[in-house]
């Protein structure tokens, strides 16, 4: 629930794709939950010239399309969400539209009570965010909290995210920003730590191997133009991979200490010779092939993508956390789209005992047998959030549990960028793998497990 006196959200990036399929239904949940008080008011904000009553409309249509079952059933009700919103068309490069949006700001906190708590959700293209940031600092009302939440990526390179970080803290402090890894958001990574415990695991730092699996079966969809520049391994690998590791292998419950996931992140033994990089480093790109039934382009046909691109649409790497108690347990991080399934999970092998954890679909699974009455237990939430909709709502109540430090950020780029120097300096053609099967050829992996088993 929201403090008293309500809050006035904007939602930079209003006419987007992840406001569209992500935060609008995730802030319909919320406020069906009553989560979001009474009193809450949200403007749109976006470069497009868009009447109120059509983005209103666009809100309606974007919360009935991506709330599955509930969407069409509860149309009244998404309608009377809905007339919470508002639209404000801002060149983000022009001060005079942030001064008339502030006002607009005042005369809806104004009209309806609040009390000038402002939450911004940055939901832009990444290469606006530096620009956006100085101005959105002016939002503030002066009389209640201004927070900024921030979607990845947050840079490209360390060089990129520091530059970010620098343009974000002139007006910011770290207190006040919250980055978003929306994997941290998921139900299952919130118990992962309790379901090891009620299963009774071993100390993770005796299992003979660790595994973190991101599989997707879609493909680049509409962002071909952003993953051609990004790739698997800045896409999925420097943020959700390595925050999933960190928060299974920290020492402490629950990522309650930022200093001990930052601590898994800086113990990463450096993959940062080509040769280093060969022997644990596999990527891939996919081919033309058929996935769920249907044929599908190869990446390289993919709208907005380079006809001749060397861009990995899959990566697996095995690494090392090189401290003294871990230093012996191969640690295996595998991410790629065009995969048969989707599959994320993450699976802990002992001597005697294998734990799997599956984000997706849900499971706990013991030496091959479900955990279900576990399941049950601790994946029960009464208003069903998804994982957005649980960082929000965390945002506003002021808990940054589950929202990313600058210094993990800066610790995970620290051990990517390596890894993708030696990709340029080593330039070889990029391996092409089936859509719709396991990855890149069983051959090209025999290093990796070489190395992980050894
Ligand atoms: C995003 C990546 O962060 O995560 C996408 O940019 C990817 O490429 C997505 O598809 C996967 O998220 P989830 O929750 O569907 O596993």
């Amino acid at each position: 629930m929201t403090e008293q006196g309500g809050v006035l959200l904007f939602v930079f990036g209003a006419t987007g794709d992840l406001a569209r399929r992500k935060l609008y239904p995730a802030l319909y949940r919320l406020a069906r939950a009553g989560m979001l008080g009474e009193r809450y008011a949200v403007i749109g904000v976006a470069r497009r010239t868009r009447a109120p009553h059509e983005y209103v409309r666009d809100v309606v249509e974007a919360v009935c399309a991506h709330s599955g079952a509930d969407g069409h059933a509860h149309r009244q009700d998404i309608e009377a969400f809905a007339h919470h919103f508002t639209y404000s068309s801002v060149d983000i490069h022009d001060e005079q539209s942030f001064e008339k949006l502030a006002q607009q700001a005042d005369h809806i906190e104004r009209a309806q009570g609040l009390s000038g708590n402002r939450l911004v959700h940055l939901a832009l293209a990444p290469d606006l965010f530096s620009e956006a940031v100085r101005s959105i600092a002016s939002l503030s009302s002066g009389r209640g909290w201004l927070r900024l939440v921030v979607e990845k990526p947050f840079g490209t390179d360390l060089a990129s995210a520091q530059s970010l970080q620098r343009s974000i803290m002139q007006s910011f402090t770290e207190v006040d920003v919250y980055r978003i890894d929306h994997y941290l958001g998921k139900h299952m990574v919130r118990v992962l730590r309790t379901a090891l415990q009620r299963i009774a695991c071993p100390p993770l730092w005796e299992a003979r191997r660790i595994e973190v699996s991101l599989l997707e079966s879609i493909g680049v969809e509409q962002r071909g133009a952003y993953y051609d520049e990004s790739g698997a391994l800045r896409d999925m690998v420097q943020n959700h991979a390595l925050q999933l590791l960190a928060t299974l292998v920290c020492d402490h419950d629950a990522r309650s200490s930022r200093d001990a996931v930052c601590r898994v992140l800086e113990w990463l033994r450096p993959i940062d010779t080509v040769d280093a990089v060969r022997a644990n480093v596999v990527r891939g790109q996919y081919g033309a092939g058929v996935v769920d039934g249907q044929a599908v382009v190869a990446y390289r046909d993919e709208p907005h993508v380079h006809p001749h691109s060397q861009t990995e649409t899959y990566v697996a790497l095995s690494c090392v956390i090189a401290a003294p108690l871990w230093a012996d347990v191969p640690v295996f991080l595998r991410t790629g789209k065009r995969l048969r399934q989707k599959k994320s999970d993450i699976t802990v092998q002992f001597a005697h005992k294998t734990v799997h954890i599956g984000l997706h679909p849900h499971a706990i699974v013991h030496d091959g047998v479900r955990e279900e009455a576990l399941e049950a237990e601790l994946l029960f939430d009464p208003h069903a959030l998804d994982a957005y909709a649980r960082l929000i709502v965390e945002a506003l109540k002021g808990d940054k549990t589950y929202f990313v430090h600058w210094d993990e950020v800066r610790a995970a780029w620290t051990w990517i960028d390596p890894i993708v120097a030696c990709w340029k300096e080593d330039v070889q053609p990029i391996a092409l793998y089936e859509a719709g099967g396991d990855g890149p050829p069983d051959a090209c992996q025999a290093p990796l497990r070489r190395t992980s088993d050894a």
